[in-house]
């Protein structure tokens, strides 16, 4: 059956779907309000859990600086077993919890100082990008909030929510919300790298009105707490957003342990393209290439990694993306020039660099990159093809390529045949190519003329197939149906 909202679209653009209006960073009283709140106080994390958590401890640290934030108790596998017990469905009508959901954003909004102060620090986010997360983590209450409302089911039970350091709020409280709107209980799982903007989230939550039984937080370890999540078979389903690698662990140790048909919703990685023909406006399009590229330091699953741009104008168009580099600003992610902040810690920075350096004679250009702290230069490089790339470089790194007039069909088959299916852009004038482009390349989101990253809830529903994704999309309507039991009959309420 298909959910209410797709049979009443009108719907989508009624008062109660309204995207937040994000924070005007040249107002100067939001200004002020913000850096008040750079140096606020970070305490230090412990699991949020009905019974007292146990565990041992580790630094979170900032990685523009390599300074020490706050130490965090990682939860261990008694602990774990102990919130599993403790969990309770969220047993209030579908429009109490709705409300609880809308409070949250509300004050999520409010708080929007120490959580960009948080996300900046723990998470080495551009305020830039920590405005488009808090916006995105708002939407995701809100829409889930009216999603659920107009679709009452039954929930699952306990629900285990494992999410990735690089949307360390929005993506954080997108699983949760979507779980607990269906009237699950959540056991929160976030990255080992950003408890601390995680442990806002929940507080942030329970004091908007949901229960502690209902969503517990449990910081720690992928192989300990996501681990343990994902071989009990008390838990009755699991959201996952995070490499393909790890999705892959989850979904074996799921086989083997938990109740056959227990869903797992994974968003997962992406190798993803963009085709630029030489009809596409340049200007246009270089500006679409910088920021799919290297915004957010190229952390987003779906960043451009590979262009292929049509050989006539390709040396013009690499030209020009050499000088759109030119004008970035690496920095401190507080400071508002700041275009490209640090990577998320030194190993992924050593990663990065060590790639690069063996590829060094496909360099085009390459930026320089501040001396301290985990920062990464923003690199062009020459390839063949999609096929050249062996894995997703999860880091500031663009790959291009050119392809001659007759060579469309053979670059969609190549990108295709790479197995991922996260984002594709196309720049091009011809209609008729959109169209037939569109058909046959075979991913969750496609942007026409226009940068691929940042997908707003509601308007552009986000999700992979093949390696990048087992679907729903997140922030559509196929989304929190996931989360309610198969064929009981509908909640009150
Ligand atoms: P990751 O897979 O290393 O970690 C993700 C989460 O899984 C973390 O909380 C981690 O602790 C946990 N984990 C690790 N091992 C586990 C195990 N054995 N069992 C259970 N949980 C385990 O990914 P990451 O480095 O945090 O994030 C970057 C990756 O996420 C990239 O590949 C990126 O493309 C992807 N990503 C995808 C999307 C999407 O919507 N498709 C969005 C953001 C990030
Ligand atoms: N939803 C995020 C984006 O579209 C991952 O960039």
């Amino acid at each position: 059956k298909a959910p209410a909202s797709l049979l009443a679209p009108a719907d989508l653009y009624g008062a109660s779907r309204r995207n937040s209006a994000g924070f005007d960073l040249s107002d100067e009283q939001t200004l002020a309000r913000i850096n008040a709140a750079r140096d606020v106080a970070l305490a230090d994390v412990v699991p949020l859990t009905v019974r007292e958590p146990s565990g041992t401890v580790q630094d979170v640290t900032n990685p523009a600086t390599g300074a020490r934030l706050a130490t965090v108790m990682m939860a261990d596998a008694d602990t774990t077993t102990r919130a599993i017990e403790d969990a309770r469905p969220w047993d209030a009508p579908a429009a109490d919890r709705s409300a609880v959901l809308r409070r949250a954003a509300d004050l999520y909004e409010e708080n929007f100082g120490p959580i960009f102060a948080i996300l900046a620090k723990e998470a080495g986010k551009t305020l830039a990008d920590a405005v488009a997360e808090l916006r995105e983590a708002v939407d995701f209450l809100r829409y889930y909030a009216a999603e659920g409302e107009t679709n009452p089911g039954a929930p699952r039970g306990i629900i285990g929510a494992i999410s990735p350091w690089n949307f360390p709020l929005a993506i954080f409280t997108g699983q949760i919300a979507a779980a607990l709107m269906a009237g699950n209980a959540v056991i929160a799982k976030p990255a080992e790298a950003t408890p601390i903007i995680a442990t806002l989230g929940v507080r942030l939550m329970h004091q908007a009105g949901v229960p502690l039984a209902a969503l517990q937080l449990l910081p720690g370890r992928g192989g300990v707490v996501g681990a343990a999540l994902s071989a009990d078979p008390r838990v009755r389903g699991l959201v996952f957003t995070g490499s393909t690698a790890t999705a892959q662990t989850i979904a074996r140790s799921m086989a083997a342990n938990l109740a056959p048909g227990t869903p797992l919703i994974a968003e997962t990685g992406g190798l993803n393209a963009m085709i630029v023909d030489s009809t596409a406006l340049p200007e246009q399009a270089v500006r679409d290439i910088v920021n799919g590229a290297f915004r957010s330091a190229g952390q987003r699953c779906s960043a451009l990694r590979c262009l292929y741009v049509q050989e006539d104008i390709a040396p013009h168009v690499i030209e020009m993306i050499r000088g759109a580099m030119d004008e970035l600003v690496l920095g401190d992610p507080w400071d508002l020039a700041t275009d490209v902040g640090p990577v998320i810690d030194t190993r992924a920075r050593d990663d990065i660099a060590g790639y690069v350096a063996a590829n060094g004679n496909r360099v085009i250009h390459r930026l320089d990159a501040p001396a301290q702290g985990t920062f990464v230069p923003p690199t062009m490089l020459r390839v063949g093809g999609i096929g050249d790339l062996d894995r997703e470089i999860f880091g500031p790194v663009l790959h291009v390529a050119t392809f001659r007039g007759d060579e469309l069909d053979r670059v969609v088959a190549e990108i295709n045949a790479r197995g991922f299916g996260l984002t594709f852009g196309l720049h091009t004038r011809i209609d008729s190519r959109v169209q037939e482009v569109s058909d046959a390349i075979h991913v969750g989101n496609i942007y026409v003329n226009r940068n691929q990253i940042g997908a707003v809830v509601g308007s552009q529903p986000f999700g992979g197939e093949g390696l990048s994704g087992t679907g729903p999309k997140a922030g559509g309507p196929c989304y929190v149906p996931r989360f309610f039991a198969p064929d009981a009959p509908p909640a009150a309420g």
